[in-house]
């Protein structure tokens, strides 16, 4: 393949990535933009293997590496639970990181494997590149695997504070920029080293003040930082669709950044700089202090049904507890019966329900639930006033009102869903215990609540079991 075929080639992938981004950019095009996205690297992979000058070797390497990492991948995609996608969606992230220092420090030690000089004397521009790829992947790698361990619950989910942590993230932030700028200026290895050792301690320390409720922001960002690690790779290694990819991942992830943090009333450049949970509570987030019991009124399956089949106007609100319970597809079945009976039922959806961006988007669309009954937080809050009944399968953290009241909430700012405006709000949920954020909701000991205790899927199960009778 000439380099004008293998550039044409890497242009048609890119537009077929843009157009995958559009695709998954709401839940009915999202299975077309996600083939889009696959054609476009299946042309990518073609076109590498088919670069002019390329080695038998170098091709049996490529397929040997695609077969294990795509084999693993294969396993992974298999077994993971829905659940359990942003923690592996963080793995994920690290490996993006650590794939950017690899590659920073191939370039290094065989610049004339990648046309940008001889040891010793690599061209100015190519350093800069490669230490900008290194730091941003360390970074996304040491970030990416503390993000991982606080979302899979192997390290405490709270923020952990210290004395003087800004300014010490500032100081290593300057002098980060120094000895980018000493190693541009000398190519010298034991500054690249220098730079890999204090980016992985920067992205240990931005993300470990990060608790509770904001680590959906972080998610996002560190997805975009491994897209400007992979962008900066891309330059060092000259290769165009690794830049123009890197640079859909990294503005698509800075914009979801961007939008999770309206989602949850937080500052960009707060998130940016890392610590921004940091003021938010951190007894909050770990759980708090015991609470002496207090009552609450709760109900059986057909009293909710009861009450939902005299109800004109419906709001179901989902959250982690429906995906838990794989709840969806009954929920469906309860809203068909209950519109049956002549109500009207709208599903209510926060920008950060569940575990991941979009989540309840993705399980109402398997349960084929129609997208116009579907509203985001601004649009359907003014409706809750006008409910006979809020349905809250699973949901907690994205309902509380300590949001808007409890200044040292760990969840203090985040826009909620108005449910208590509702005539009878029911609460769907095992217990008592708290959300991810670890902070107790004051609505379940509310005159208008009624909690349902139970499984998501099976309390739902009755209560159509009672609609059907
Ligand atoms: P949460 O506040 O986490 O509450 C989920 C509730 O579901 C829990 O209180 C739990 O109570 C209940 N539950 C769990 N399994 C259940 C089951 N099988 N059946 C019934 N109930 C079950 O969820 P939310 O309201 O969706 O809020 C999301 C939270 O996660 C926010 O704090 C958000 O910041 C955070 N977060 C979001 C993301 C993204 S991007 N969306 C990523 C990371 C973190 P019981 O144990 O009593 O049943």
């Amino acid at each position: 393949m000439s380099h004008t075929l293998s550039t044409l080639a890497y242009l048609v992938a890119s537009v077929l990535f843009i157009l995958a981004l559009r695709g998954l950019s709401h839940p009915s095009t999202s299975r077309r933009g996600n083939l889009m996205g696959m054609v476009g690297m299946g042309i990518a992979i073609l076109a590498t293997l088919a670069t002019p000058g390329m080695r038998p070797g170098g091709i049996a390497l490529i397929i040997a590496g695609l077969a294990i990492g795509g084999g693993i991948g294969a396993v992974i995609a298999n077994r993971i639970q829905m659940t359990a996608l942003p923690q592996l969606v963080a793995a994920f992230h690290s490996l993006v990181g650590m794939a950017a220092v690899f590659v920073a420090a191939a370039a290094l030690l065989a610049p004339q494997s990648f046309g940008i000089g001889v040891p010793g004397a690599i061209h100015r521009q190519s350093l800069l590149e490669m230490s900008l790829g290194l730091a941003i992947g360390a970074v996304t790698f040491s970030g990416s695997v503390i993000a991982f361990a606080k979302l899979a619950g192997r390290m405490s989910g709270a923020p952990i504070l210290f004395r003087g942590q800004h300014m010490l993230n500032a100081a290593l932030g300057v002098l980060l920029l120094l000895l980018v700028a000493g190693f541009v200026w000398s190519g010298s290895p034991a500054l690249f080293l220098l730079i890999a050792i204090l980016s992985f301690a920067l992205g240990f320390l931005l993300i470990i003040p990060i608790g509770g409720a904001d680590m959906p922001v972080v998610v996002s960002m560190l997805n975009s930082y491994s897209g400007w690690a992979a962008a900066g790779i891309g330059f060092t290694i000259g290769n165009l669709l690794l830049i123009v990819t890197g640079a859909l991942v990294g503005a698509s992830g800075a914009i979801l950044s961007y939008i999770m943090c309206k989602g949850m009333n937080r500052s960009i450049l707060n998130v940016l700089l890392g610590g921004f949970g940091a003021e938010a509570g951190g007894a909050a987030a770990a759980g708090g202090a015991a609470q002496p019991a207090r009552p609450v009124k709760s109900g059986s399956p057909e009293d909710a049904a009861y009450i939902m089949r005299n109800a004109g106007k419906i709001i179901i609100v989902p959250g982690y507890g429906m995906a838990v319970a794989q709840a969806q597809q009954v929920v469906r079945e309860m809203a068909d019966l209950l519109k049956k009976e002549g109500a009207t039922v709208e599903y209510a959806i926060h920008p950060v329900a569940g575990r991941m961006p979009g989540h309840m988007n993705v399980l109402l669309a398997e349960a084929n639930v129609p997208y116009d009954e579907v509203h985001e937080l601004e649009e359907i809050n003014p409706e809750f006033a006008e409910a006979d009944v809020a349905y809250v399968i699973g949901a907690n953290d994205v309902t509380n009102p300590a949001a808007k009241t409890d200044k040292s909430s760990a969840i203090y700012g985040m826009p909620i869903l108005d449910v208590e405006r509702a005539k009878t709000v029911f609460f769907v949920k095992r217990g008592m215990s708290s959300g991810y954020a670890g902070v107790e909701n004051e609505l379940f000991f509310r005159d208008n609540t009624m909690m349902l205790f139970g499984d998501a899927k099976k309390v739902t199960q009755q209560i159509v079991q009672a609609l059907q009778k």
